[in-house]
């Protein structure tokens, strides 16, 4: 897309995110190790003298909307990441906005469960934000847009996406503390392996539903817990002994998922550790045990996900393999010898074209910083 720019522009990258691991563990107080990634949307922001806004992506096509006039969910789905994110700036600067224009162009495949959706929301309020001069934090940037994925968009997503789009630095991953938001920043040492993302290029969709199933899920174990230990306020802080007491007092399904989420939580901050320590290899074992409780006792997995990671898991060449983001589709990710990059792509492909008649496509990925704004290019 050709775009005209001026000096009055704002052009805005807001990246596409990885998560190491700690997988649907964020909306239940969890430890999770996200880092945001170099691939990215772009965004080009104006201002108009009068108050009709209108929004123009490359992929989806264009709408128009008047900021004076109340802000109403969309039929058209993209839109709600949009309208859901401009109607929390107008609710906590009212009056501040103007008309804009605002032109989009994505580098990242919707439904790979790489965050195209919180790169949007995330790069449309850091866009409004700097065109208006609002100065709203970046923890308040944040929130404006997970809200809009719970309001607009229907989708009751936990907050590592959107922090990890704000908040992500290079050759950083953030291990963030998703109760009390405070993070660390751990440096990222992965040689001789790379990160390779295999996107299965299927989105099954459960995924919004299920998710908030699993969601509901969670606070239905937190709730009959909490009866007895009320000291936790989050499942993820309840330890495996105390969940495993619970066997019998919790259905089948919400007790396999109580498990998950205090395992995975506890995998996480092992994780960080064996990372920090240059344990690669047992990092990878662990990415490995996330991929079978995601798979089984969580549920989130499918058919072509588990068969991207069994076959990883017949290769030394790849140390750790596991569905990322919230599943049924999207990406498996992968820390591959540098030296077989090439071969285990070709590999995959090959087999998984066999078994399912679909091109894998991969993404070779590196981390990046947040989302910024940049000065505008003529
Ligand atoms: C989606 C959500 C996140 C998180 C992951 C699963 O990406 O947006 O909040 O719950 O799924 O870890």
């Amino acid at each position: 897309m050709t775009i005209n720019t001026n000096e009055s522009d704002i052009i805005v990258k807001s990246p596409g995110r990885i998560n190491l691991i700690g997988e649907h563990i964020d909306y239940n107080g969890g430890h999770v190790l996200p880092a945001a990634i170099d691939r990215k949307v772009t965004m080009w922001f104006r201002k108009k003298d009068n108050s009709l806004c209108r929004v123009n992506s490359e992929d989806e096509g264009a709408f128009t909307f008047d900021i004076k006039k109340p802000l109403q969910i969309s039929d058209t789905h993209w839109e709600n990441y949009v309208l859901g994110v401009v109607d929390g700036i107008v609710k906590a600067r009212p009056g501040k906005l103007g008309g804009f224009d605002c032109v989009i162009s994505s580098e990242l495949p919707i439904g790979a469960g790489i965050s195209s959706s919180a790169a949007l929301e995330c790069g449309v309020a850091k866009g409004l934000n700097d065109l208006f001069d609002l100065g709203l934090s970046n923890l308040e940037l944040i929130e404006i847009s997970r809200m809009a994925e719970h309001n607009f968009v229907g989708t009751k997503c936990g907050v590592m996406d959107q922090f990890a789009v704000t908040m992500g630095k290079r050759k950083k991953l953030l291990l963030l503390n998703c109760e009390t938001l405070d993070y660390k920043l751990i440096d990222v040492e992965f040689a001789p392996y790379k990160i390779l993302l295999l996107n299965t290029n299927v989105s099954h969709n459960l995924a919004s539903s299920e998710y908030n199933t699993r969601r509901e899920e969670c606070e239905q174990a937190l709730s009959v817990i909490q009866k007895d230990h009320p000291q936790y306020s989050f499942l993820a802080d309840v330890p495996e002994s105390v969940i495993e007491t619970y066997k019998e007092k919790l259905s089948g399904k919400v007790y396999q998922r109580a498990l998950f989420v205090s395992r995975e939580n506890a995998r996480t901050l092992k994780a960080a550790e064996l990372i920090q320590n240059g344990d690669i290899k047992g990092f990878g074992k662990l990415m490995y045990q996330t991929h079978e409780g995601l798979s089984k006792n969580y549920e989130v997995s499918c058919p072509e996900l588990d068969f991207l990671v069994d076959l990883a898991k017949d290769l030394p060449q790849v140390v750790g393999s596991r569905m990322m983001g919230g599943g049924f589709g999207g990406c498996t990710i992968n820390l591959v010898e540098e030296g077989f990059v090439n071969e285990f792509m070709d590999l995959a492909s090959k087999a998984y074209k066999e078994k399912f008649d679909i091109n894998l496509t991969s993404i070779l990925v590196a981390t990046s910083n947040g989302v910024e704004t940049i000065n505008s290019e003529s």
